[in-house]
């Protein structure tokens, strides 16, 4: 039975457009990439995991990620942290950023994470993770979602167990990434558990884990009955495969449209993080953009070791000319970033955006 990948589904009282989930992605979650995803059709996008210490010390960077722009929405911020009540704290700063949800992360593998009682080793610890979620759902109106691994080592089956005590607790909607944090990225995403916890709670189930088109997307979807799939290293630098998944529209980009989402994105990026941290930040994204054979190697090359990004898309568009002009239709439908909603207290330097 193929399912309409373009059907809209709910967290809570949220309407998610598409059963497509752009994934959080810590290094590569920004803002500019969010609005892009939303661009090509994820249905909901998340921010990169946030430190609730961080929120709690106003800690300036930290703030930074609760920038959220008019054209995210439906958008969830996912904080990561292992005190209730800090937890509790950071999800009402959250929602006053303007999120649609709160999305609480059990599933960092990390150590610099884990060894802090946070991300995945929660897993081991049902009765605080119940408490985070509970601190959590009674802190804010807007609903709850927990983004989880299958347990911490090989072979674990603990979200079968964790996971309906979560909804219990208030969780309105469960990821799961169906690796335990032993295997960080290795192996492959084992969606038998996914069907299983789909069985196992009456809220929305979101898989995530190795969706790479839409065939594997329909292929999950029908097996497991989760409510969406969640796309996360397949998007990096390729948005196209949002849209492959969402609408079957395989037609490889162009230069011209590679470069244009390119410079696009490294303006945004800019504006967002300033021209010293997105200098390095966007390294990675030149090979992700400019790889799949779409530029010649050497190119990639050349773009990392200029010293500013303007440099950089100066040689884009001498690169691929015809993409001076989708630029500019493109950041013409652009919203204001004036419209951005920012809490009162965020630092006037990041308000500037550099
Ligand atoms: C670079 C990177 C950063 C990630 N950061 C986060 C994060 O901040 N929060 C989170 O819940 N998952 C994070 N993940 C996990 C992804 O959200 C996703 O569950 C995982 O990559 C599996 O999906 P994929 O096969 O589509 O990439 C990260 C993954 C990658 C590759």
């Amino acid at each position: 039975m193929l399912v309409d990948l373009r059907e809209s589904w709910r967290i809570g009282p949220v309407e998610v457009p598409s059963r497509v989930v752009l994934a959080p992605m810590a290094g590569v979650s920004v803002q500019a990439f969010r609005r892009q995803g939303r661009r090509f059709g994820a249905g909901l996008v998340c921010s990169e995991m946030v430190s609730c210490a961080g929120l709690e010390h106003h800690n300036e960077r930290t703030l930074g990620y609760l920038r959220v722009a008019g054209d995210e929405h439906p958008l969830a911020i996912q904080i990561f942290g292992s005190d209730p009540a800090v937890m509790g704290e950071a999800a009402r700063m959250v929602e006053a950023a303007g999120a649609d949800v709160v999305d609480i992360n059990f599933g960092c593998p990390v150590r610099k994470v884990t060894k802090t009682g946070a991300g995945a080793t929660l897993l081991d610890d049902p009765a605080r993770a119940c408490s985070i979620v509970d601190a959590v759902a009674n802190a804010v109106a807007i609903p709850v979602s927990v983004k989880m691994r299958r347990g911490l080592e090989n072979g674990s089956r603990a979200c079968l167990e964790v996971g309906p005590q979560l909804v219990e607790a208030g969780a309105q909607t469960l990821t799961l990434h169906p690796r335990s944090a032993r295997q960080m990225y290795t192996g492959t995403a084992d969606h038998r558990l996914t069907t299983e916890l789909v069985e196992r709670v009456d809220v929305p189930v979101i898989a995530s884990g190795d969706i790479t088109s839409r065939a594997k997307a329909q292929a999950v979807l029908a097996t497991t009955g989760a409510a969406a799939v969640m796309v996360g290293r397949a998007a990096q630098g390729n948005p196209w495969a949002l849209r492959e998944i969402v609408d079957g529209d395989d037609a490889p980009p162009s230069q011209e449209e590679v470069a244009a989402e390119l410079i696009l994105f490294v303006r945004e990026t800019v504006r967002e993080l300033g021209e010293r941290r997105a200098g390095s930040f966007l390294k990675k994204f030149y090979g992700w953009y400019l790889g799949r054979g779409r530029f010649p190697k050497p190119f990639k090359q050349e773009l990392v070791q200029l010293a500013t990004t303007d440099e950089v898309v100066e040689r884009l568009f001498a690169a691929a000319p015809g993409a001076a002009e989708l630029v500019e239709r493109l950041a013409a439908e652009l919203p204001d970033p004036a419209d951005e909603l920012v809490l009162d207290s965020m630092p006037i330097s990041i308000y500037g955006g550099g």
